[in-house]
């Protein structure tokens, strides 16, 4: 993960936010290669959602809503962490994050030791069976310990926290202007789903999807991109009759399933996770869950919210969201079932599943192996030197794609120094201009990976780049 967020750095593909100044805890901002990255996955999302499926429409609805979506939501008097504060260090933590020892309450003996997970879910004290009494028991927190500074039973009892972000809309800073900045893109699918749905002359089973920022005040940030307070989500939201529901949960996570491996996430790096304990909006929830350097976390979850949602917003705003079928005159509140992915952590595991290092004529090489699709440029053109006229013929081929294919052309450096460039942000193919391409116009075209090299004419280029990249 180190050298990962090192090359991030030196490469200009992510770097802290705000670094002049000293940063802002885990915002991070996205250089050109790892904005078109991010770009390039989003793209590649929407259109796999709204082209593959004929069935799911896209949109782009505001971030700041009525604040009393969030009431309707349950997110202003739910979405809480539990949070403790160390009385030495003063560092604020997630309960469920922290290492505790417990003590069985009902023989006195069994104490067992809790690390800190990665889930929202609330835990409860009473859930393992204890080893001695090999009963269910309720467990007593006899020992906590700061994961900052390590001090022991300096932690607070833990008071929930709300994460929503609060802003105050219009010229006044009072109650009457407090308004949220959203949590999760969902809700804006909700609110509009019934105008969608009736403009775009759909009926369930269909789809929204929507891709946008999304904030959350977490009390913990970590693992560079995976959790930070500013992120961006891709969901898409499935409006079904009720019933349907478990039929539509297995065709979504079979979708979504292969969809990671389309892009050549290696199997035996995801696995599923399903919820015990629910969200206060969710019947049933599976996350698929990816193995980061840091070990397994959660990638995307796939949720079956039934009618909570449009039921509440049905509720709080006092308008009928029901749906009247009338090829067979039944009138119900569609279920839905939700496909929701962070943009940010895709990406963090596409670059993770990308980062690999090679020796190659004894120099260590650091390169990302990306899906073409996602790759931010396509092809470099190289010329082999500046002079003699090469510079000017690699400089003709690399304007002649351009517009059609994200292209770099690099004539500075060595050749070798020129791959490790493109190497390092992922260029799937390097075209190298040199003295044979005066004489019989062919280029060398040496693959990213595999380091293969073959020769093409150069009018060629345009053919070879649609068959290796397809529509992109
Ligand atoms: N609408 C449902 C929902 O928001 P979630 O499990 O809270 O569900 C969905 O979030 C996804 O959003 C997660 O699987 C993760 O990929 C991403 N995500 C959530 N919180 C995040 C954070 N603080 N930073 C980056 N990504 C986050």
């Amino acid at each position: 993960m180190d050298r990962l967020v090192a090359l991030c750095k030196r490469r200009g593909i992510i770097f802290p936010s705000s670094d002049i100044y000293g940063g802002i805890g885990s915002a991070y901002d996205y250089g050109p290669a790892g904005a078109r990255i991010k770009r390039n996955l989003a793209d590649h999302w929407l259109r796999e959602m709204t082209m593959k499926h004929d069935d799911i429409v896209e949109l782009d609805s505001a971030i700041i809503y009525n604040p009393r979506v969030w009431e309707a939501s349950g997110h202003v008097g739910g979405f809480n962490d539990p949070m403790v504060e160390c009385s030495e260090c003063k560092g604020r933590f997630r309960d469920d994050h922290i290492v505790s020892i417990y003590l069985c309450c009902k023989c006195q003996k069994s104490k067992v030791k809790k690390t800190g997970v990665e889930t929202r879910e609330p835990t409860t004290e009473n859930e393992t069976a204890c080893e001695i009494c090999k009963e269910n028991t309720d467990w007593q927190r006899i020992e906590t310990q700061c994961p900052r500074c390590g001090a022991k039973n300096s932690l607070t009892p833990p008071r929930q926290f709300n994460l929503m972000m609060k802003t105050y809309v219009g010229p006044i800073e009072d109650e009457s202007g407090i308004a949220y900045l959203r949590p999760e893109t969902a809700q804006g699918i909700y609110i509009d789903y019934k105008i969608v749905m009736e403009t775009s002359r759909l009926r369930p089973p269909f789809g929204i999807a929507q891709i946008g920022k999304a904030f959350r005040n977490e009390i913990t940030t970590k693992n560079f991109i995976a959790r930070t307070r500013e992120f961006e989500q891709m969901e898409m939201q499935f409006f079904i009759k009720p019933g349907d529901n478990e039929k539509w949960c297995e065709y979504w996570r079979e979708q979504r399933w292969n969809y990671l491996l389309d892009l050549g996430v290696r199997p035996e790096k995801l696995r599923w996770h399903e919820h015990e304990k629910l969200a206060h909006y969710a019947r049933a929830a599976w996350d698929i869950e990816y193995e980061f350097p840091y070990g397994w976390g959660e990638l995307e979850g796939l949720h079956d919210r039934g009618d909570f949602d449009l039921s509440r917003h049905s509720e709080f705003s006092g308008k009928d969201l029901s749906f009247f079928d009338d090829s067979v005159k039944e009138r119900y509140m569609p279920h839905v079932i939700e496909s929701s992915s962070g943009l940010n952590r895709a990406m963090l595991m596409l670059l993770c599943e990308a980062y690999h290092e090679d020796v190659q004529d004894g120099e260590e090489r650091v390169y990302l192996s990306l899906d073409p699709r996602i790759a931010p440029v396509k092809a470099a053109f190289l010329p082999l030197v500046k002079k003699d006229g090469l510079y000017e013929l690699g400089h003709d081929l690399f304007k002649s794609i351009q517009g059609r294919w994200r292209a770099d052309f690099d004539e500075s450096g060595s050749i070798g120094k020129r791959y490790r460039r493109q190497d390092e942000v992922g260029t799937p193919f390097c075209f190298t201009i040199d003295y044979q391409t005066k004489e019989d116009g062919t280029v060398t075209v040496r693959w990213r990976d595999t380091l293969q090299q073959e020769r093409i004419s150069k009018d060629q280029i345009p053919n070879f780049l649609s068959n290796k990249l397809g529509i992109i």
